[in-house]
């Protein structure tokens, strides 16, 4: 395993044990700096856009709530974690301590965020087209969130959520990555060329179009490996996308967010390191507090932290020592 790898490992424990500790990494001292100093994706999109399943096709296996009729209410926080030789990758649920997944491809922290609507249904107050923006958009816009944001092929970009929110909180569009999901649901005579090469909306990282399941698949119990097979041929046998092909599915998003969630991390390192220094010192100063009660669940889990960025801090300075510093791979 590089040291680039393990830093990310690193990373991503630190930022579960954060998180374990409250929402979002405790509300005090350097904690909540530091889960905000590490890169995470969070998806956005209209509800049905195919927000879980392109969350699920990135991971390659089936785990998020997902289907027409299912709508993500608050935020899923999971993770997936790469980790040595012999032990299997793992993603979990941060809200769900128990549930582990194994065999997942990419080191990434994802966020499943409820889909933004347009008007309340039936039984809905009239504020939650608000409150929905605003809790995705208090995700989003935070510099260390890299924004999937899922398209829906059958219409019109212009109309688009996810683009619109990932303009307002990315103007630049450094950390904004488009997806055009259902291709394959398009009219007949139609494509999505333009939007795929950047002519009718331009992003600065190209979008990327995907082919999920479809109700169909899911009722079916298509597995992944089916579903990515069956994508790969769509591209490749495509009169209209086959010349795009080998930038095209969810595959190449993976391999594209990975890329690029290590761009991120080795440029925050000296950030990310001089944080974990002074998480360390309050942390220690918590621990030491004699006669300051610590919930035992709390207690323990400072301690996680703690060890985490010392080995994190370990781990940097012998890559720094090892004359290194461009990465090993
Ligand atoms: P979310 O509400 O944004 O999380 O969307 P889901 O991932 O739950 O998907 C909503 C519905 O659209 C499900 O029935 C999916 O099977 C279907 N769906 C998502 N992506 C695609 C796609 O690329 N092609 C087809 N045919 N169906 C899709
Ligand atoms: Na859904
Ligand atoms: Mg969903």
């Amino acid at each position: 395993m590089s040291t680039m790898e393990s830093l990310i490992g690193m990373v991503n424990r630190i930022q579960r044990a954060c998180t374990v500790l409250g929402d979002h990494g405790g509300a005090e001292g350097a904690l909540p700096t530091l889960w905000e100093a590490l890169p995470s994706v969070a998806v956005v999109g209209g509800q049905s856009s195919g927000k879980s399943s392109v969350l699920e096709s990135i991971v390659g296996r089936d785990f998020l709530p997902r289907g027409s009729g299912i709508v993500t209410r608050r935020p899923l926080v999971l993770q997936l974690h790469k980790t040595d030789d012999g032990k299997p990758d793992y993603a979990e649920f941060l809200h769900l301590q128990k549930r582990r997944f194994s065999d997942f491809i990419v080191n990434l922290t994802l966020i499943d965020l409820p889909g933004l609507t347009k008007v309340a249904v039936e039984g809905q107050s009239d504020n939650i087209v608000q409150d929905i923006e605003n809790m995705v958009r208090s995700y989003v816009e935070k510099p260390n969130s890299i924004i999937l944001a899922i398209s829906p092929a059958n219409q019109d970009i212009a109309t688009s959520d996810a683009i619109k929110l990932a303009r307002e909180v990315d103007p630049s569009g450094e950390r904004t990555f488009g997806v055009l999901t259902k291709l394959d649901l398009m009219d007949k005579g139609t494509n999505a060329l333009d939007v795929l090469e950047g002519r009718s909306y331009k992003l600065q990282h190209p979008w990327v179009g995907v082919v999920n399941r479809s109700q169909a698949d899911i009722n079916k119990s298509v597995d992944m490996i089916a579903a990515r097979q069956k994508e790969r041929e769509y591209f490749e046998n495509s009169p209209d996308y086959s010349h795009l092909a080998s930038k095209m599915g969810s595959e190449y998003l993976a391999k594209l967010l990975s890329k690029h969630l290590e761009s991120v991390i080795r440029a925050r390192i000296p950030s990310i390191t001089s944080l974990i220094n002074k998480t360390v010192e309050e942390l220690e100063s918590e621990m030491n507090h004699i006669g300051r009660p610590i919930a035992i669940d709390s207690g323990a889990q400072l301690y996680t932290i703690l060890e985490l960025c010392r080995a994190f801090e370990k781990i940097f300075k012998e890559h720094l020592d090892g004359g290194r510093p461009g990465g090993d791979r």
